[in-house]
């Protein structure tokens, strides 16, 4: 069985000591670098950007995966293969031409990702799934870290999952929000392979070890 992965939310890392957090990242079993760009529009909040990004990739020795919760996500493609993002995620409600974008994503060598609110049926994707490396289960509605797991996503996951063995597809799920060492097991058990924590990491008293818990427990 293929390692399941952990991916720390940069979002929830302390902006001040941003070099210091992304080496704890990159001296941790942590997979991924999880990077939350918000516009204000797609979701009410705004992150970061662009010269944010790129001073974190300029420290990270670990594969970047990008989540854009902003809306008309394809005029920044390009600029986002640009920064080193290695995963390309874009919202389902804020691409008109989902399948468009899929091949964008893809022509400019990266993998192609895509996140579901709580709301959007992951049968929205039987169309795509073939084109779609990465689908992103938000657990939580997105705009902010810390907020409370929504517990219906064990069934999305259990739904998805049906998907893509039906369609002879390789995407990994991805769950985003609210993922703590307590859901952990139950979400591998009902099909993730990577786990996105934001909160439960930095605001831990050991993030190192709480990294290695999570990973222990994810691939337990
Ligand atoms: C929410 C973001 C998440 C968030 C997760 O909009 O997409 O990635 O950072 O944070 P926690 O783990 O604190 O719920
Ligand atoms: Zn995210």
């Amino acid at each position: 069985m293929t390692s399941k992965l952990i991916a720390p939310s940069i979002l929830a890392a302390d902006f001040a000591n941003l070099q210091r957090d992304i080496e704890m990242v990159n001296d941790s079993d942590a997979d991924w670098f999880h990077i939350d760009i918000m516009d204000g529009v797609f979701v009410p909040n705004i992150s970061f950007g662009m010269p944010v990004l790129k001073a974190i990739t300029a420290h990270a020795k670990k594969n970047i995966d990008v989540h854009l919760m902003i809306v008309d996500p394809d005029r920044y493609i390009t600029t986002f293969a640009k920064l080193g993002t290695h995963n390309l995620t874009v919202h389902y409600e804020a691409c008109t031409h989902l399948h468009r974008t899929l091949q964008a994503i893809k022509a400019e060598g990266m993998q192609t990702g895509v996140a579901l609110n709580p709301h959007t049926s992951v049968s929205l994707l039987e169309n795509t799934i073939n084109d779609i490396d990465l689908v992103c289960l938000m657990s939580v509605n997105p705009g902010f870290g810390g907020q409370s797991f929504i517990e219906n996503t064990y069934s999305k996951i259990r739904q998805l999952k049906a998907l893509i063995t039906k369609n002879g597809a390789t995407t990994k799920i991805e769950i985003d929000g609210g993922v703590t060492d307590k859901n952990a097991k139950l979400l591998i058990d009902a099909g993730a392979d990577v786990l996105v924590a934001g909160s439960y990491v930095f605001k831990s008293g050991n993030q190192k070890e709480t990294i290695k818990n999570l990973k222990a427990i994810a691939n337990s």
